[in-house]
């Protein structure tokens, strides 16, 4: 039934040092998928994300883009922008951290916390670590170095400023212990537990302007800016409509009924968020709940930092938006991590989406059209057949719904799923085919409209997860009027599972099949993952037997002639060179991150230290060969190499007047 009491769902900002991954589409897709299943409830739906968009992890990418953080920021959030419309996040408010009243916000929040004595100001020592943007303890350190990023870290003492965080511990504490459901899952919320048994500190929310200027200024000390952790929580409540100086109850849509968020990012959220909030008078969240993360078939997280992500675009321009919006929440259940290969996605794609539901689409609605005039059929007398098919119905619908509650995306799933097989195998028992042979159109028509039953409850229940695909099956029944919210409400709450709600006489369209099944990888998956050619050195080891004859070799001789085809294996791109600083380990090596219109920049190490500082190689456009298989030189992964003039000593870069990525021939 429908509920009036609004839900506001939010996920974490994203960081504009880089472009999105298949992590940031994840988080995203789970968040649209609620808002939207919320909002067909009938619920009045808020639903928050956008970009963090200060700090230094964002002023270094400005910086080696030379460019301004805001124009840099301008820039890439048009590509996070871009990217969530490619995913149809219906987002309410896409928020950015440079929004004026964001900035007002915290500003607000700040002055108030400071009048109130809630922020002091301290001398500190701690060990900073740039990548990470924080201070750590001694104790906190592995080797020596940043326990986040394994970085180095550097002494710094500094006047800073801090917010009596620890006060909060104890009443933090007993919140998590009387809401068992506050924080998601269950192991996470002991994790927390765990965390809070130690003493906790207090935290330190300024950065001196000398070190590092790109935030919102603190109002009651303009030689300094806010960490950026402490603006971007602060979103949460900005896009929620809080005032600092207006009772929190006036915020239209506070408290949060879940705020999704990577396990990675649990601390900030569970501790420094909840006693912000504490410090403000501003009830906390119902629900915070923490997914796990994305893997590499071997378990290593996927990030940019590591390059070894998923280009989610890809992926959607290969199988479709809808299989990959179903895959990531199908896969793996919210909450834990799951490794991702294309083998599984396409075996998944075939099993679940072309050979089930497709297939089941399919056949009811081809068999309907060519036998009894393409219309929804009459229903007859049920048999036990389709008392057993309406019972199944029913569970899948109380299941799908009560998991979608508690964000088990997989389980709400594999219930709906239930009721496909159970459709397929109805059709093979029941064989219509039979039936229409025998001249029996009664029963021919009472077995299909169930088949056609069946469609219309996996169309009604997947608007969430797949939009377009389920429109388009709830359109090829003769449902296009049901896009509008109202409707699909009225489905839920009514007798959408006892598989009589299709109206009599209804057209029927057959379209082409909703899943084709895919043998082998779909283009441009396939081309992208096309073997790359054995690294090919550009100076050959002779063979043994062919030494005398090399040595006599002129440099200038081309070589044994190759074939088109030959060279057309190697894929040759234009990448503009982000950022350059000399191999820790090699004299002669250049670790370069270079942007080649993919996702990430990729990291390509060269021996070109002998002739070009960093400052030369930043804002280059170079050509690179993009398919060499990676290599680790002296320790750092190599992804692809520049082509260079030069025999043994480099004498210059191949440069081009073109766009990143653009292909070169
Ligand atoms: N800017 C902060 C969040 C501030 S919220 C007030 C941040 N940004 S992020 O861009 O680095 O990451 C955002 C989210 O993406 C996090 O929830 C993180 O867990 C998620 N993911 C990044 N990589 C991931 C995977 N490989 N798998 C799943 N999600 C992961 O942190």
């Amino acid at each position: 039934m429908s509920d009036p009491r609004p839900f506001y769902i939010t996920t974490p900002i994203y960081y504009v040092n880089g472009t999105p991954h298949i992590g940031h589409a994840y988080t995203t897709i789970a968040a649209d998928t609620l808002a939207r299943w919320q909002r067909s409830r009938g619920r009045r739906v808020r639903f928050l994300t956008g970009t963090d968009e200060h700090g230094q992890k964002v002023l270094q990418a400005a910086v080696a883009r030379g460019m301004s953080p805001k124009q840099h920021c301008d820039d890439i959030v048009t590509v996070w922008k871009d990217v969530m419309r490619g995913l149809q996040i219906s987002y309410d408010r896409f928020l950015r951290t440079t929004d004026d009243d964001h900035v007002a916000v915290v500003q607000g929040v700040l002055q108030r916390l400071w009048n109130e004595g809630e922020i002091y100001k301290d001398e500190y020592t701690g060990w900073y670590s740039a990548a990470a943007e924080r201070f750590w303890t001694e104790k906190d350190l592995v080797d020596g170095r940043c326990p986040d990023t394994g970085l180095a870290v550097e002494k710094i003492t500094e006047t800073n400023y801090f917010f009596r965080m620890s006060a909060y511990r104890e009443r933090l504490i007993a919140h998590i212990e009387t809401h068992p459901d506050f924080i998601q899952p269950g192991s996470r919320r002991n994790e927390v537990l765990g965390f809070l048994r130690r003493p906790l500190e207090d935290l330190c929310i300024s950065r001196p302007k000398t070190r590092m200027s790109w935030g919102i200024e603190l109002p009651f000390d303009r030689d300094y800016v806010t960490y950026v952790w402490f603006d971007a929580l602060l979103n949460y409540l900005t896009g929620a409509g809080y005032r600092p100086d207006a009772p929190a109850a006036d915020a239209t849509w506070w408290p949060a009924d879940y705020q999704l968020l990577g396990k990675d990012i649990l601390t900030t959220h569970a501790v420094y968020w909840t006693t912000m909030l504490m410090a403000l008078d501003v009830p906390l969240p119902r629900h915070l709940y923490a997914h796990g993360w994305w893997t590499t078939k071997s378990g290593e997280k996927m990030s940019k930092s590591l390059g070894n992500t998923i280009d989610v675009a890809l992926l959607c321009r290969s199988f479709g938006l809808d299989a990959v919006r179903y895959f990531l929440l199908r896969e793996i259940a919210f909450g834990h991590d799951g490794g991702f290969s294309y083998e599984g996605f396409l075996t998944r794609y075939n099993a679940d989406l072309a050979d089930k539901l497709g297939n089941l689409a399919h056949r009811g609605l081809s068999m309907t059209i060519n036998w009894l005039g393409g219309v929804v059929p009459e229903l007859g007398a049920r048999t036990s057949a389709e008392d057993e098919l309406v019972a199944r119905a029913e569970r899948a619908v109380e299941t799908y719904t009560q998991a979608l509650e508690r964000l088990q995306f997989d389980e709400a799933l594999e219930g709906l799923w239930d009721l496909v097989r159970a459709g397929n195998k109805y059709i093979d028992t029941e064989q219509p085919w039979t039936l229409n042979k025998q001249g029996q159109t009664e029963r021919l028509g009472t077995v299909l409209r169930h088949v056609l039953e069946i469609c219309f409850v996996a169309g009604t229940l997947l608007r969430p997860v797949m939009p377009g695909k389920a429109a388009e099956l709830l359109s090829r029944l003769g449902r296009t009027e049901d896009a509008s919210e109202a409707w699909l409400r009225e489905a839920l709450a009514g007798d959408v599972a006892h598989l009589d709600a299709l109206p009599v006489g209804d057209a029927l369209s057959l379209g082409e099949p909703l899943f084709p099944r895919h043998k082998e990888f779909p283009e441009p998956l396939a081309s992208a993952l096309a073997p790359a050619p054995a690294p090919a050195p550009l100076v050959s080891e002779p063979k043994k037997e062919e030494k005398k004859v090399t040595k006599t070799v002129s440099p200038h001789d081309p070589g044994e002639p190759i074939t088109y085809d030959d060279f057309a294996r190697v894929k040759l791109r234009v990448g503009r060179v982000v950022h350059a600083e000399p191999h820790p380990n090699a004299d002669k090596l250049m670790v370069l991150k270079v942007d080649a219109g993919e996702a990430e920049p990729r990291t390509i190490v060269a021996g070109i230290r002998s002739k070009f500082a960093p400052e030369d190689l930043v804002g280059r456009n170079v050509v690179i060969v993009a398919n060499l298989k990676p290599a680790k030189l002296r320790g750092v992964e190599s992804h692809g190499m520049l082509l260079a003039a030069g025999g043994a000593e480099v004498v210059d870069l191949v440069t081009v007047d073109a766009a990143p990525g653009d292909v070169v021939r």
